[in-house]
């Protein structure tokens, strides 16, 4: 039987509360399926560690994680207690780098029974994936404040992009397109007012693009590209993005569609030279918290999406079929206008991937 070692990390605020709901669903596949998954839980990467320790991880962090197949990670993030920087550079940002996770690969898609925002949508209008940069670009801590305190007071942060960094996540991205049957590729850019980074990362894009005549390329503004996620969502297929714009764009995404609670992600290092991580795209909702209202689709989705990057497709089939039966028949929670409880919801969807 397949075998795997995947490290848990619930993290803060509702990452505490999807995550029983993701193992429930993910120990519901393995059974049918006839996986083993061995569970490392952690407790750290968290701001209740932080508080204990004044660090978000211990020294060690990296060895004990180095040998896992994957990571199933909540979400972190308490700003009441812990500055954001500080908790999300001490662990996410961490992992995404240290383990160059470069993909950040986020479905987005409108399922029946979803109530959309946007007038006039069915499922199979919207759906696409954003494909992010996840380990440069704008989100550095390169710079500085200079003349600090002062009127003079000047803040200088650098945006980085490799060419290796580039068109390692454009080819991901072009590969992609081509798995898929419209093979369109859709580039973020904002070449004309970014005037260094941006036209290069076009260039970077027209050299890709050669590679593959197959796919068709639309370079499209940040800026209008956003107006088009509202008005023409089904112009999309694949869109790749920097670290920031992609940001933006896997909530836009998820917001078209009905709700932050249904949005997935994997930050993957394709290359297997380090584990990859699944978690939802939102984040640690304070909000909230402690209500037993959390939407735990997304987490459990994401827990398909690792499934099937170690290589059980069938048991990531069976994970969204029972998200769509559920989604279409069953119990839902507040953020999709029902009265559910984020436990239903995992109860529901286990019970339908069990058969
Ligand atoms: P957020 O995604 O946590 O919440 C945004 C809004 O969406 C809130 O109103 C929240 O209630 C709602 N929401 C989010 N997930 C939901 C779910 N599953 N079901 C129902 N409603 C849901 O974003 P934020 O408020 O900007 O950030 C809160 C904290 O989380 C911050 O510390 C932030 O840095 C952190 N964060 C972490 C991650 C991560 O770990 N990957 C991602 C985003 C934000
Ligand atoms: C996400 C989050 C993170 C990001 C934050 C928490 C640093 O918003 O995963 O989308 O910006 O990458
Ligand atoms: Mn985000």
């Amino acid at each position: 039987n397949p075998s795997f070692n995947i490290a848990i990390i619930p993290g803060d605020g509702i990452g505490k509360e999807v995550i029983p709901e993701g193992l429930r669903v993910l120990d519901a596949a393995a059974k049918r399926f006839g996986i083993h998954l061995e569970y490392k839980h952690i407790e750290w990467a968290s701001c209740d560690y932080y508080a204990q320790t004044g660090k978000m991880m211990p020294d060690d962090w990296k060895q004990q994680l180095q040998g896992c197949d994957a990571i199933y990670f909540g979400a972190v993030g308490w700003p009441a207690t812990v500055p954001d920087h500080v908790s999300l550079w001490g662990s996410l940002l961490k992992f995404r780098r240290e383990f160059d996770q470069y993909v950040n690969l986020r479905p987005v898609r409108l399922f029946e029974g979803v109530p959309c925002p946007l007038a006039n949508r069915k499922p199979g209008d919207i759906d696409f994936y954003v494909v992010r940069e996840n380990t440069e670009g704008e989100y550095t801590a390169i710079g500085g404040i200079m003349y600090e305190g002062t009127e003079r007071e000047l803040v200088l942060q650098q945006s980085a992009f490799s060419r290796r960094g580039t068109d390692r996540i454009l080819k991901y991205a072009f590969e992609l397109a081509q798995s898929r049957a419209r093979r369109r590729l859709t580039v973020a850019t904002k070449s004309n007012g970014i005037a260094i980074s941006m036209p290069w990362w076009d260039s970077r894009a027209d050299e890709m693009a050669k590679n593959y005549p197959d796919i068709t390329v639309d370079k499209q503004h940040i800026d209008i590209l956003a107006a088009r996620f509202v008005l023409q969502p089904d112009r999309f297929d694949v869109v790749v993005a920097s670290n920031l714009f992609g940001d933006i764009l896997s909530d836009l995404g998820p917001a078209c569609t009905g709700t932050m609670g249904l949005a997935p992600s994997a930050n993957l290092n394709p290359e297997r030279l380090f584990p990859s991580l699944f978690e939802p795209v939102h984040g640690s909702a304070p909000d909230i918290y402690g209500q037993n209202i959390a939407n735990p689709i997304a987490m459990i989705w994401s827990g398909a999406l690792m499934l099937d990057f170690l290589g059980q497709r069938a048991a990531h089939d069976a994970i969204l079929e029972a998200i769509k039966q559920v989604l279409a028949h069953g119990p839902r929670t507040p953020d999709l206008g029902g009265n559910a409880g984020t436990a239903d919801i995992g109860m529901a969807i286990a019970a339908a991937v069990a058969g």
